[in-house]
């Protein structure tokens, strides 16, 4: 048995000498908040042991600080473990997770660390917390033993292990920080606010497990000081840790953080939980499949009249799960009706993406694809269990009901497995389908009157604000205009707000008094005018999370667009990493933007200089990407042969090669006006 407080004492004296030996550099990868606990603490920006230390200090010799530098500078000597352990999760990861846990998807975070005894009851606990929507880190031997107790980790599982060691759940608080910085408005340096924030906020808590080191010890009782219970599943006594049986660990965490889980059981005969999301069920694991081009399928969801719409209704039409012969393909349509007050049609697909999520909910549903291209599977064991098709379909009635409350007053679900019928229904579905194709495709600008902003990124670049239009999609890639609309329409108040267009001012460059008037208020100022179709006047502000920068290259007369994914150079004698610390952090920067990839297909990608005509570089694998959908869109605008005359770092790696290259295929970009 531990001694919790000798072992905290010992611990700390421990973390103090690593402290003052520490040498070299120290960093993490792609992350805007340097190392997070030292720079939310003291907000100080850490990069080498000096830093490290004066942090240290400032933190009162905090050990959450000593353990995040002493690891950061192990793993700068080491290199990262190997998969599945993740070490430090970047800033992209975060804020989607923030995300979830806004929209309840994910309810709390808790994190496993030590050695367990029982290698299922450790099994139990990590799938009580799956079931209930908690996001579960994981740090240490608890790793390896939950793996040889058959329980799959990663990510996808809602399982994240952080590292080998248990000093890996540093990660754990490096993560709570950087929520607190991104969504809870806590400035770097400012201990009180997260503090306060964070026992006031943070749904987490610790289940420890025997075995910890003393250095590991204190790193973990140190949890407590932002809030966090640590429950001890056997192995230390004395000090402040909350003992309990296994079984009653995450019961007992959820309580104690008040963490309620508000998801309403559905009633099927099969675990439901986004835990499951990520899971594959492989053929020998299958009873039935559907589509995957095995079987005509299809997927489609309608808004219609209240008067059609008989909430809860769950119809089977055609052969129910008994008269399907086992291992064979079945032919499949899932048909949800939705009304509500607020629906609109123009929400339809993105709800009909939901389908997806709800379907890999079931532990033993699978679904993949989207549409007429769907590929669904059920379990054996499911069925075992005595899932039917019926079930299925109520699983899809309730999540929609339950995920969307204001949105959707009632849904009804109709699954057709009669062949004739699905294959009826499929033509209808289709031409669904190309009208919201054409509806989509076509969609400009200058059709809406009203377009979204995105602060979420204001926590660390305080002056950023996104437009998000039809034809101008986020820089960061994962906020379409419909998603924008969506947002505003479940959570009014939240980081996605309606921008009234208002009067044009410059069409071509894409400037509107609305946005300039939304800009200088959302940024608090700093910025006046924003022009969303150009490069050179009044570009976007840029954060830090871009999908690629875009950037003038003056001796050629056009553009290049460098991926995030492409660490090699560019012509421009920089990296993706170097241009983007050169303009992020909320500020414009005349002759480069951060964009989406899906703005580079856009009509309105930087019309203002010439758009497309203008591009002459971009990295291979981005090329390769855009493919076909790049191939198209030049063709439309009658430069078919422009995809193959783009340079990339094979054909043109430095600007002399890309001048040459540019002449030599016959580039129409050094011919047109000069950019600067
Ligand atoms: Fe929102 Fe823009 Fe940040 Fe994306 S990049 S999360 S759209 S502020
Ligand atoms: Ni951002």
């Amino acid at each position: 048995m531990t001694d919790i407080g000798i072992a905290v004492r010992n611990g700390r004296e421990e973390l103090a000498r690593g402290m003052r030996a520490l040498s070299g550099t120290l960093q993490h990868p792609e992350t805007a908040y340097h190392l997070p606990i030292a720079f939310a603490l003291t907000g100080i920006a850490v990069h080498d042991a000096d830093g490290a230390r004066e942090a240290y200090g400032k933190a009162g010799s905090h050990p959450l600080v000593a353990s995040e530098c002493l690891r950061a500078a192990r793993i700068a000597v080491q290199g990262p473990e190997p998969s599945p352990y993740t070490g430090f999760v970047p800033d992209t990861v975060i804020r989607k997770l923030g995300y979830s846990l806004v929209d309840g998807s994910i309810l709390g975070l808790a994190l496993l660390t030590g050695t367990p005894d029982s290698p299922d009851a450790a099994a139990a606990i990590a799938r009580e917390l799956q079931e209930k929507y908690m996001l579960t880190f994981l740090a240490g031997s608890v790793v390896p033993v939950l793996q040889k107790a058959g329980v799959k980790v990663g990510l996808d599982y809602r399982l994240v292990p952080l590292g080998s060691t248990p000093d890996a759940g540093v990660h754990f608080a490096d993560i709570l920080t950087r929520v607190a910085m991104m969504f809870g408005g806590v400035a770097p340096g400012d201990a009180g606010r997260l503090v306060a924030y964070a026992k006031e906020r943070a749904r987490a808590f610790v289940v420890v497990f025997p075995g910890l080191s003393e250095t590991e010890v204190a790193l973990t009782d140190s949890l407590r000081d932002l809030g966090i219970p640590i429950l001890a599943a056997g192995g230390y006594g004395g000090g402040d840790w909350i003992a309990v049986a296994a079984g009653q660990a995450v019961t007992r965490g959820m309580e104690l953080r008040q963490i309620r889980v508000k998801v309403t059981a559905i009633p099927i005969p099969m675990a439901c939980s986004p835990a499951f999301e990520g899971k594959s069920i492989r053929k020998e694991e299958m009873h039935v499949e559907f589509g995957g081009g095995r079987s005509p399928a299809f997927e489609l969801l309608r808004m219609k009249p209240a008067a059609e719409v008989k909430d809860g209704l769950v119809r089977v039409i055609g052969p129910e799960i008994g008269e399907m012969q086992p291992g064979t393909a079945v032919p499949l349509g899932i048909l949800v009706d939705v009304a509500g007050a607020r629906m609109r049609k123009d929400f339809e697909p993105v709800l009909e993406r939901r389908i997806h999520n709800f379907v890999n909910y079931g532990e033993g549903s699978w679904h993949v694809a989207q549409r007429n291209l769907i590929w669904v599977r059920l379990s054996r064991d499911a069925i075992a269990r005595g899932l039917r098709m019926e079930h299925l379909g109520k699983l899809i009635q309730a999540k929609f009901r339950i995920d969307f409350p204001d949105l959707l007053d009632a849904v009804q679900v109709t699954l057709l497995t009669d062949r004739e019928k699905v294959l009826a229904a499929e033509k209808e579905a289709e031409a669904v389908y190309a009208e919201r194709d054409q509806r989509v495709l076509g969609m400009k600008d200058e059709d809406v009157d009203t377009f979204y902003s995105c602060i979420l990124c204001q926590t660390f670049a305080p002056n950023h604000v996104c437009i998000i239009t039809p034809q101008r999609p986020a820089l960061c890639g994962a906020i379409s205009w419909l998603d924008g609309k969506i947002a505003c329409e479940i959570a009014p108040a939240g980081a996605n707000q309606p921008v009234a267009r208002g009067r044009v001012i410059d069409a071509l460059r894409g400037e509107f008094e609305g946005v300039n008037e939304f800009v200088r208020k959302a940024s608090h100022g700093e910025v006046s005018r924003c022009a969303l179709y150009g490069i050179m006047e009044y570009p976007m502000t840029c954060c830090g999370c871009f999908e690629c920068v875009a950037a003038v290259l003056p001796d050629v007369n056009g553009f290049m667009v460098v991926n995030r994914e492409y660490t090699g150079d560019t012509p421009m004698g920089m990296t993706f990493s170097t241009l983007a610390g050169t303009i992020g952090g909320g500020a414009q920067t005349p002759g480069f933007a951060g964009i989406s990839k899906g703005y580079i297909l856009s009509e309105r990608f930087l019309q203002a200089e010439g758009g497309s005509r203008r591009l002459v570089w971009m990295p291979r694998i981005l090329r390769e990407e855009l493919g076909d959908r790049l191939r198209a869109r030049l063709a439309a605008i009658g430069i078919p042969d422009l995809f193959d005359q783009i340079a990339d770092e094979e054909t043109a790696p430095t600007l002399e090669q890309l001048v040459e290259f540019l002449a030599r295929v016959g580039h129409p970009a050094p011919g047109m006006s000069p950019l600067v």
